[in-house]
């Protein structure tokens, strides 16, 4: 069994990094905890348009889900109505609460959405594990680091999943999500402590925590102090 596996068959807890800074704080939702009135009443206006034309089931329900986890996490954080809190997407497609003082990211997949806030850049990426060949690590990793990586304790099904989430959420933190190669980020990760430290293409470093469980691997990348 892997940390932060959930026995009955329920979503493994995915927001229980270890050793965060006081300033970042997550939030993780599944869509059996909403209803379609939930997001009416979360939703600004702009979202529910944009939401109502969403065509793909899957990418409306990530899409809403992704909201409301942002939106409460947020409105608990300024003590204001969901609905109320201002988000911009940059042309980048990162999103921002201009106003704030809060740097913001989410993350959804399948029936499950993780949003996080902090007082410095952060992204989070959340992966649910399935079947992928192993030559995808090929794509995102350096030679350098497949030596690390393929000595880490970690099952093979995760191998990847792990990788990726560090890096993608280094690449969101930064707000070009994959407009650069994953191979740009570089990591080395302590399995006991679930921590990670990574290089972003810049040359500037980044902390990352993640989450494993049997069906989803997490990751949140900060700037350190
Ligand atoms: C950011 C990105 C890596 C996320 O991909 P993903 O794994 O499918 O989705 P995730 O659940 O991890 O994250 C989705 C959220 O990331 C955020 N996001 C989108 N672009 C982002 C960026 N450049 N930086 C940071 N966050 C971004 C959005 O909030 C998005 O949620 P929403 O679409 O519901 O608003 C990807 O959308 C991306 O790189 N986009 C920009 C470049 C692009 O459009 N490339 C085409 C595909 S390669």
């Amino acid at each position: 069994m892997i940390s932060g596996l959930d026995e009955d068959g329920t979503v493994a807890k995915l927001d229980d990094f270890p050793g965060l800074p006081s300033d970042i704080v997550l939030r993780q939702v599944h869509w059996r905890d909403f209803s379609e009135l939930d997001a009416e009443a979360i939703l600004s206006a702009h979202e529910l348009s944009r939401r109502a034309e969403m065509k793909h089931s899957g990418r409306r329900n990530g899409f809403t889900l992704g909201r409301i986890a942002l939106r409460t996490l947020i409105s608990s954080q300024l003590k204001i109505p969901a609905q109320e809190v201002v988000l911009e997407v940059a042309p980048t497609g990162q999103l921002f609460s201009p106003g704030s003082g809060l740097h913001v990211s989410l993350a959804h997949s399948g029936d499950t959405a993780l949003a996080a806030v902090a007082r410095r850049p952060i992204g989070v990426d959340l992966e649910e594990v399935r079947n992928k060949p192993d030559t995808l690590l090929d794509y995102i990793l350096s030679d350098m680091e497949k030596d690390h990586v393929y000595k880490l304790d970690v099952p093979d099904s995760h191998r990847l999943f792990l990788c990726w989430t560090l890096k993608e959420s280094v690449l969101k933190g930064l707000g070009v999500g994959l407009r650069s190669s994953p191979k740009k980020v570089t990591i080395e990760v302590d399995m006991p402590s679930r921590t990670a430290q990574l290089m972003d293409p810049n040359d500037h470093p980044w902390e990352a925590r993640f989450c494993i469980s049997e069906q989803w691997v997490s990751a949140l990348a900060f700037k350190g102090d």
